[in-house]
């Protein structure tokens, strides 16, 4: 038995309701049936949004320190529209992989989520 944890699909929104440039931030539980909340199953928050037409989702937590990125509900691009930033100090992050390419966790990753669509529901989970 290896107590791996299996993660599940849960929904976020509506896929028309995802419009470009809209960022639609939620919570996961990590906690599955039978489990017990502890510090390492409280609910973490994530974002999805459209890279182009591609629904994207990921932890809300900057590899640098594990903070959430943003300080305003919604608010996650840099000033130009082209990298999602940290706002505490400044990491550039590709919309489309999560990659940090400027900062101090250079090189590091934003955790992706898995994605995908439900009838119209968008739904996430946390890779295996
Ligand atoms: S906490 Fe995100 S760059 Fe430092």
């Amino acid at each position: 038995m290896t107590g791996r944890q299996t993660t599940q699909w849960q929904p976020v929104c509506n896929r028309k309701s995802l419009q470009p440039g809209l960022f639609i931030e939620f919570s996961m539980d990590r906690a599955g049936p039978g489990l017990t909340e502890s510090a390492d199953t409280l609910p973490q928050r994530g974002f999805v949004f459209l890279d182009d037409t591609t629904p994207r989702a990921y932890l809300n937590q900057c590899p640098h320190t594990g903070i959430e990125l943003n300080w305003m509900p919604g608010r996650f691009m840099d000033t130009d529209n082209l990298f999602i930033q940290c706002s505490t100090h400044g990491a550039l992050f590709k919309p489309g992989d999560g990659e940090c390419i400027a900062g101090p966790c250079q090189g590091d990753v934003l955790t992706a989520l898995d994605v995908r669509e439900n009838g119209e529901i968008l739904e996430v989970r946390l890779p295996e």
